[in-house]
């Protein structure tokens, strides 16, 4: 039999052992999934803290139920380890580990190519290599494929390479690994034959004819976001002016059932996706001496979204006779969506960074981030602040950056001076005259 049979017999009878490099937001769960679906899950990571946390069966991410890894713990069909010699042990090797941007908005590939070349130095006959990292069309084919098949094998016969853009949605309680379909490009047809073996074992595979193809789908996804995001961040600046209720129109709009998909404006762009993708695209365009007008508009657009929010407060607390310098102004939510505890590129951090710039005393709270730890860019040492009626009543100004589940709005314009809602999340409250204002 040769490998290609062998590895997709192993996988169909569960016998093939799944390794997860990067046990993070897309990590974690991936690993869950795979275990979930019989096989066995052994799980990598530099940061030895995860995988002794992992391993005595406490959870580092929030809104990931650690449950599901302590069972496959008690079956013995879980590990995780600091040890890359263990990788032969992987019969599929799942890479998760981060794509960031550089400071001149350029591809960090440097976590990638590191993982790249800890596998080449130990890849094996019959293993399958899956590269899950958002990055640029042609990364696999130009900076994985020439490492791996370093050491004299063929991929497609001796080995297999595959890219699978990952869309995990964190906190999405509807839409996980096991009902998302899975976008799936090999470097060979025998690559996306195996690679489309294994992920139907847990969700719908969708087959495309090239690695670079499935790369240019996740960037597509996230350009298409980033774009109408901009598109309805613009729309909302000039309906402020014209006084009319951007959130009433959006929804309107959202009635037809055709033709149109809602978006919704916001204090700007955070995570690890829709502000870094799309620039991995313009950065890859640039060889092909081409401009990628839209991700650059909409990365304008959308970045300039903080310093709105802060001009809307200065301009509130103007009417009241007060400025920002010295006002005492509470930030609620510095997770960059409701329900997550990641904080990563979070429009909070730019308000909060541009309040103090302009002599405020700033404070949060955040029930999924009870600390602010130093990030690449920012280095904000702060606890969050109890959310109680007399840390509402104190402030100068609230604003209301994320809207998380646990946070009861009406409570909040009820106690606090002045609000800021950025998200739409006092609609429906009345009787707060020009308490509430929206940015
Ligand atoms: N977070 C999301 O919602 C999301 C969604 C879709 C795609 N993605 C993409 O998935 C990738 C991972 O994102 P994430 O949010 O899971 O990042 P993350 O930072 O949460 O996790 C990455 C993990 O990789 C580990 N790591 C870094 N370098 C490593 C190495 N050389 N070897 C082993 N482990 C290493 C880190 O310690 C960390 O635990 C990125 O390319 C991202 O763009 C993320």
């Amino acid at each position: 039999m040769n490998e290609k049979a062998k590895l997709i017999k192993m996988i169909e009878d569960r016998t093939a052992k799944v390794g997860i490099i990067g046990l993070g937001y897309v990590g974690l769960p991936l690993a869950i999934h795979f275990g979930a679906s019989g096989f066995r899950v052994l799980g990598f990571d530099l940061d030895s803290d995860k995988i002794d946390k992992l391993l005595k069966g406490k959870s580092y991410i929030k809104h990931v139920p650690i449950e599901p890894v302590t069972g496959m713990i008690r079956e013995k069909r879980f590990d995780a380890t600091t040890d890359f010699g263990r990788l032969k042990e992987a019969d599929c090797i799942l890479i998760c580990v981060p794509t960031p941007l550089t400071d001149k908005m350029e591809p960090d590939l440097t976590y990638l190519l590191q993982t790249t070349e800890t596998i080449g130095a130990r890849l094996r006959k019959g293993q399958l290599v899956i590269l899950e990292s958002t990055t640029y069309p042609g990364t696999t084919e130009e900076m994985l494929l020439p490492r791996l098949r370093d050491g004299g094998m063929a991929a497609g016969s001796d080995f297999f390479l595959a890219y699978s853009p990952e869309r995990e949605d964190p906190g999405n309680k509807t839409f996980s690994a096991s009902n998302t379909p899975k976008v799936i490009g090999g470097v060979t047809p025998a690559c996306l034959e195996v690679a489309q073996a294994l992920y139907n074992c847990i969700t719908r595979a969708v087959p495309v004819s090239s690695a670079r193809a499935a790369e240019m789908v996740k960037i597509l996804e996230n350009t298409y976001r980033s774009v109408n995001i901009a598109l309805v961040n613009e729309l909302k600046v000039l309906a402020h002016k014209m006084g009319i209720d951007i959130f009433e129109v959006i929804n309107a709009a959202a009635t037809k059932p055709f033709g149109f998909s809602p978006f919704y404006p916001g204090p700007g762009l955070g995570g690890h996706c829709i502000p870094i993708d799309p620039f991995y695209l313009s950065w890859k365009a640039r060889e092909y001496d081409f401009s990628t007008r839209f991700i650059h508009l909409a990365g304008e657009i959308n970045v300039s979204m903080p310093a709105y929010v802060v001009e809307k407060t200065a301009e509130a607390l103007n009417r009241g006779r007060k400025s920002v310098n010295g006002s005492r102004i509470l930030v609620l939510g510095v997770a960059y969506k409701k329900d997550v505890d990641d904080e990563r590129e979070s429009p909070s951090y730019v308000i909060m960074k541009m309040l103090l710039e302009r002599g405020a005393e700033v404070s949060y709270n955040d029930p999924w981030i009870p600390r602010l730890r130093p990030t690449r860019k920012h280095d904000f040492r702060m606890q969050s602040t109890p959310l109680t009626p007399e840390t509402l009543a104190k402030a100068d100004a609230v604003i209301i950056v994320t809207d998380h589940s646990a946070y009861d709005f009406a409570d909040i314009v009820n106690n606090a001076r002045l609000v800021i809602d950025t998200r739409n999340a006092t609609q429906g409250i009345t009787g707060a005259g020009d308490k509430i204002v929206m940015a």
